[in-house]
């Protein structure tokens, strides 16, 4: 199976939000074999959106979450208000989030903490700055913000975790590592996180994030170690977004997975 997440960030209205959701369905359409696609809105449109996907099997998610169960907590949105709003997924610790709204690894750890004690399914964004690639030290980086996010988290054993190998270089800009230096990345990844909080191969989803693109999905989505990816830019262009859902489908109709 392959797993395409949208993010659709700040850029749709609940119109434009419902158009892409019935975009997103029309581009499923009479297809047997099908990734599993999860759409993220603005916290304005779920509600709207959830309306469109329910009895779908396109899944509804949120960008982010607040870190405190519920209280005096003004503009926060907590995961127990996700959860009754219909969302299967939360996005926690996008990059976009740690650099201008402060989240920090103890922050993310917070959120991952509370929303594992949910049946919303965390998509949790990890990713090296360009700064520490050029040193070498990707790997030991994103690592080191694995274990910080997942300290005494405990994921269910009839839960799922989604991590996102975002690196911050490549979000928005156009440029992207390669097949392998991501297939590379998720090897340890899966390694770390399978070992470390001791969650099962099948129960972790390991993606990829930054400038995925309908003509470069492919190259992604066909590697075995990388189980789908996660889109902004490309996700709020509609036949953009369809053309990854087929690169997802073409590699599962070739490697019946
Ligand atoms: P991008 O964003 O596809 O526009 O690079 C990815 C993300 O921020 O999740």
């Amino acid at each position: 199976m392959k797993m395409i997440i949208a993010n659709w960030k700040m850029h749709l209205g609940i119109r434009e939000s419902l158009a892409h959701a019935r975009g997103v369905l029309r581009a499923l359409v009479g297809n047997d074999v099908q990734p599993t696609v999860v759409v993220c809105p603005s916290f304005t449109a779920l509600s709207e959106v959830r309306k469109v996907l329910v009895r779908t099997h396109v899944q509804l998610g949120a960008q982010t979450m607040g870190p405190e169960r519920f209280g005096a907590f003004t503009g926060d949105v907590s995961v127990a208000q996700l959860d009754d709003v219909g969302c299967q997924y939360v996005i926690i610790g996008h990059s976009e989030r740690r650099a201008m709204a402060g989240e920090t690894d103890a922050l993310v750890n917070q959120k991952m903490n509370l929303v594992s004690q949910t049946s919303i399914t965390p998509i949790l964004c990890v990713g090296e700055s360009r700064d520490v690639r050029e040193q070498g030290k990707a790997e030991t980086h994103v690592i080191a913000q694995l274990r910080a996010a997942l300290k005494n988290v405990h994921i269910g054993t009839s839960s799922a975790l989604v991590i996102a190998y975002e690196p911050v270089w490549a979000i928005g800009s156009g440029v992207q590592p390669t097949p392998a230096e991501v297939v590379a990345m998720h090897t340890a990844i899966r390694a770390a996180v399978v070992e470390g909080i001791g969650v099962r191969n099948d129960q972790l989803s390991v993606v990829y994030g930054g400038s995925v693109t309908g003509e470069n999905a492919y190259q992604y989505l066909r590697e075995p170690m990388i189980d789908g990816v996660l889109v902004g830019s490309a996700s709020i262009k509609l036949q953009e977004f369809s053309a990854i859902i087929t690169a997802g489908r073409d590699v599962m109709v070739a490697q019946r997975v």
